[in-house]
């Protein structure tokens, strides 16, 4: 396992060679993985816990009083408190394993907006949110007949802050925000959004997906409501995903899904009672081995840490952001001023589709499309942008690569 000490000057070539897929070669060409924000790659941690689990230990959690069903109760106890250290929340049962942000939004929208929302009232969603985080209020408000309100974006791609304060009003019950926008790489101001929030008895869902790996993140700190993440982003697998909520709010919020270890009795005669949290909310089942990797990904990433990953990827962000810039007709969608490890980028007369083929010859991995996140396309009038996002394993020299490939796609385009 790798000591933090080893990182103080960041040795990639060290980290790389954790990760076995970095030497796969793609095409006859070494693989350039910059499709980080669509999913990580594992390191070899992450990945033997998948093995050591099913190899010694696998046995089904809370149900048995048998030493392999203690001990895989254990070690998936055991991360539910790396998670709560990993985002700076206080207690434990504030954590809930789900099988990824989209279903951790799901389980907010379908339990508290139900519960606690009546028809009229409003929720604000930014301009800049992954389907995951307008669809879900999107069902609640046709359901039970409440407002979207939509807070604008810049041209920028940063969160229109006087728009949100003259938006939001008595009406808003809830406001929806990503952390980091997986399309544009802005980084929001989520302190200060749920400040805002608060004044006016809000609560705010946090979409931290794109943010937890790449950046310090304090619940407590940013004061926020509800924080959903996947661990596939992550280094984890996929599959897997945490719903981190405040305390007094998952204690009054109804379950979401009926079955195993969510109650404390089922009776024909007296009815059915449910647990407490977190178990309340994790019925049937759970993806046993993945929050096992899930524990052994935190444990990697606080092995570096992450104000060194955020240092050395925005390096990288800075430095391809620069090289790209000298392309001929590439313009950069999404120019905040504070940005993590994504470069959205669109190229005159060239199709982002026909980008990506092309990078893929050079055994580039990039993502092409509207990045599941159509409203910002439709803001910025583009069909889709083609997307490079970092993490700490990518190199300065996969960087080149990267943009060499690219001034092959003018000259077989153009
Ligand atoms: N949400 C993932 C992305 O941005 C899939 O690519």
């Amino acid at each position: 396992m790798l000591i933090k000490e080893q990182f103080s000057t960041f040795d990639v070539d060290k980290i790389r060679d954790d990760f076995p897929i970095l030497s796969r070669r793609i095409n006859d060409k070494p693989l350039v993985y910059v499709d980080n924000a669509a999913s990580t790659q594992m390191p070899k941690p992450v990945i033997d816990a998948f093995s050591d689990y099913h190899s010694r230990y696998h046995a089904n959690v809370h149900r048995g009083v048998h030493t392999l069903s203690q001990e895989a109760t254990d070690a998936f106890e055991k991360v539910r408190t790396l998670v709560k250290s990993f985002i700076g929340a206080g207690d434990e049962n504030e954590i809930i394993y789900t099988s990824g942000a989209t279903d951790s939004i799901n389980l907010v929208a379908q339990s508290y907006g139900r519960a606690f929302l009546n028809e009229g009232d409003e929720i604000l969603v930014s301009n800049m949110e992954h389907h995951a985080n307008i669809v879900p209020w999107d069902m609640l408000a046709k359901e039970k007949g409440l407002k979207i309100v939509v807070i604008p974006i810049t041209d920028e791609g940063e969160l229109d802050m006087n728009a949100y304060e003259s938006l939001i009003s008595e009406k808003t019950r809830i406001v929806a925000i990503n952390h980091v926008s997986n399309a544009l790489g802005t980084i929001n101001p989520i302190k200060e959004i749920t400040r805002i929030a608060h004044q006016h008895n809000a609560v705010v869902m946090v979409d931290g997906a794109q943010a937890v790996s790449h950046m310090e993140v304090n619940v407590v700190d940013l004061d926020c409501d509800f924080y959903a993440f996947s661990a596939h982003k992550m280094l984890g697998p996929t599959g897997v995903g945490v719903l981190y909520g405040k305390r007094e709010l998952l204690d009054k919020m109804p379950p979401y899904r009926g079955g195993g270890d969510m109650i404390l009795s089922v009776s024909f005669n007296t009815g059915v009672t449910f647990n407490q949290v977190p178990h309340k909310f994790e019925a049937g089942t759970p993806g046993i081995a993945g929050v096992i990797m899930l524990g052994e990904a935190i444990k990697y990433i606080n092995t570096i840490g992450r104000d060194s990953i955020a240092a050395y990827e925005n390096e990288l962000l800075e430095y391809a952001t620069l090289q790209a810039l000298k392309i001929d007709g590439l313009r950069v969608i999404g120019t905040a001023k504070k940005k993590a490890s994504v470069l959205s980028f669109v190229l005159d007369g060239v199709h982002p589709h026909d980008i990506g083929t092309v990078l893929d010859f050079h055994g580039v991995a990039i993502r092409s499309g509207h990045h599941c996140a159509q409203p910002v396309m439709e803001r910025f009038q583009i069909p889709a942008t083609s997307r490079a996002s970092f993490a700490f394993y990518n190199t300065k020299e996969e960087v080149d690569i990267f943009i060499n490939a690219l001034k092959e796609v003018l000259e077989v385009f153009r």
